[in-house]
């Protein structure tokens, strides 16, 4: 009967969810996070934790600290019953959906506490420490945050969990660290929270809390293939953790796919693997796992297929950086003339083609200055050339830093043409990728605004059998996800991100391997043969 009466309390909430959904325009539902768990999925999160408890434990204290409408509440009661729940509390920013979980489930027991629950856990008269949370708190990305909550949220979470956070990680982050803080010693908790910081720099301290200060006991990660839950899941984990120190020898158990009763591939990683492995979404080690590397569970990464540099430093672009035309003007000699890219804001097309004489067939063509020779040769030889030279002096060009330490002073540094091009700096948020991935087929370098991808010899000879591969590998590059790069890189204020070649190198390489497979035997040869 009650379960009957609970049923029906359940489809009115998600009646009540569609409708105030579709009240919210798109950014206002991204600015709070605001995306609800489907109940089903509550359910099974739910039933996957009841295993875990003591079946008599009767003294649930219930909590969620960003409730929603209260699908998890909802999912809580079906799973362990009105009678073994103590006591529930939801906190929840939004007015309107505290008001309808307190109209929905008020009478089942949840308390509702409307405001924000990094404020409510702060203060004093925070509600009583819950032993069973549930939750799937706001995905608010961190340039949602301002300054001033960042280094509030930094500051609390340090003072309750002793974690530092990074100022790239989004607000579920905080969320995670303050409830469990919050919780009660010995109590369970299950989070569905996005799975980046799995593999990026900035989810470093919450791997180590999650392996050090707690007990992981399951990480459950969404097949995208799987369309149960429908897009919202795809890049979504359920974290499983037990509030207290992870025993001797412990292994977390990972599975990946189908559901978390029966997920499709699975395998305890124990703590001492885990604390060294840079990425988690490798675990479980699985050919069903779609981010898979290899069998030692790092894989091969962009810096076994190229050797990556940044483009030449000039010293000073405006001087040694010339149209062709102006250069031909100046009668400056061919041979000490190399085709250059413009920088990558005035360059719009992806793919570079190029003239027979390797020139960029873009509009201008530019050309970067450089010769060995010395002064006098110059002089001597080459009086066009000798005569641009003498303009430097006004410009105050020998005096710069990279420039004064040359000799001669106008000599560059030697680079080849890369076939591959990747931006060093650039923006961008979720999928977008911050830098862009260009196929060059001309002949100009690049100057350091560039990161030049200069195929390592088993990739060339790939290329050298297979005349379309670089098309595939500027494909494959291209789908390497914004999440990876940023994640690699680094942020600058007004999130403007930059990469450098050692960052860039450690990005998986696994879609590569997965076009050549030989790739991935023979690098592996590579090092058995080294080592
Ligand atoms: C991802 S939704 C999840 C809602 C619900 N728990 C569920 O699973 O369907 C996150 C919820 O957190 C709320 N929220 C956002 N910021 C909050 C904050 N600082 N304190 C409390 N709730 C917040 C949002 O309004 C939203 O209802």
């Amino acid at each position: 009967m009650i379960a009957h009466h609970e049923n029906q309390v359940e489809a009115r909430r998600q009646a009540i969810q569609l409708e105030i959904d579709s009240r919210r325009s798109a950014a206002e539902r991204n600015r709070l996070g605001q995306f609800a768990t489907p109940n089903a999925l509550a359910v099974e999160i739910a039933q996957y934790v009841a295993t875990l408890l003591d079946r008599k434990t009767d003294g649930i204290r219930f909590a969620d600290p960003a409730i929603g409408t209260g699908s998890f509440f909802s999912a809580a009661l079906t799973v362990f019953g009105r009678k073994r729940i103590a006591s529930a509390v939801g906190i929840e920013l939004d007015p309107a959906f505290c008001a309808a979980a307190r109209e929905l489930w008020g009478d089942a027991g949840l308390e509702i506490v409307g405001g924000d629950f990094t404020r409510i856990v702060a203060s004093p008269s925070h509600p009583r420490a819950p032993n069973l949370i549930l939750a799937n708190p706001p995905y608010v990305r961190h340039h949602h945050l301002t300054r001033e909550d960042k280094e509030r949220l930094q500051a609390l979470a340090h003072h309750l969990t002793g974690v530092q956070v990074n100022g790239l990680a989004g607000l579920y982050v905080y969320f995670l660290l303050l409830t469990t803080a919050w919780m009660e010693e010995g109590g369970w908790a299950a989070w569905l929270v996005p799975s980046e910081f799995m593999d990026v720099n900035y989810g470093a301290a919450l791997k180590r809390f999650l392996t050090d200060c707690v007990t992981l006991v399951r990480v459950h990660r969404f097949d995208a293939e799987d369309v149960q839950f429908g897009d919202a899941l795809v890049s979504s984990v359920v974290l499983v953790l037990h509030k207290a120190a992870p025993p001797r020898g412990h292994t977390v158990e990972f599975t990946f796919g189908g559901t978390m009763a029966r997920p499709h591939a699975r395998e305890g990683v124990a703590l001492d693997r885990l604390r060294d492995a840079r990425k988690w979404t490798v675990y479980p080690e699985h050919a069903g796992n779609d981010r898979r590397t290899s069998a030692n569970g790092e894989g091969l990464t962009l810096a076994d297929l190229f050797r990556i540099q940044r483009g030449i430093a000039t010293g000073s672009n405006k001087f040694f950086v010339l149209e062709r035309a102006d250069a031909t003007r100046r009668g400056l000699p061919k041979k000490f003339l190399r085709p250059i890219l413009p920088s990558p804001r005035h360059l719009k097309a992806t793919i570079i083609n190029a003239n027979e004489d390797g020139y960029p067939l873009i509009a201008p063509q530019l050309c970067v200055l450089d010769c060995d020779l010395p002064e006098h040769v110059v002089e001597d030889k080459y009086p066009a050339l000798w005569a641009y030279l003498q303009t430097a002096e006004a410009l105050g060009i020998k005096d710069g830093y990279l420039v004064g330490r040359r000799t001669p002073w106008y000599k560059q540094e030697q680079r080849s043409p890369a076939p591959f091009l990747c931006t060093y700096m650039g923006r961008g948020a979720d999928e977008k990728q911050p830098f862009r991935f260009i196929l060059n087929r001309s002949a100009a370098i690049a100057t350091n605004l560039y990161l030049m991808l200069h195929p390592q010899p088993r990739l060339a000879a790939i290329l050298r059998q297979q005349p379309d591969g670089n098309t595939t590998i500027h494909e494959l590059l291209q789908r390497v996800t914004g999440h990876e790069l940023r994640g690699e890189g680094r942020v600058y204020g007004g999130g403007l991100h930059k990469i450098e070649p050692s960052e860039l190198g450690r990005i998986s390489a696994a879609a590569f391997v997965e076009r050549w497979p030989c790739l991935e035997s023979t690098v592996q040869r590579q090092v058995e043969l080294f080592a």
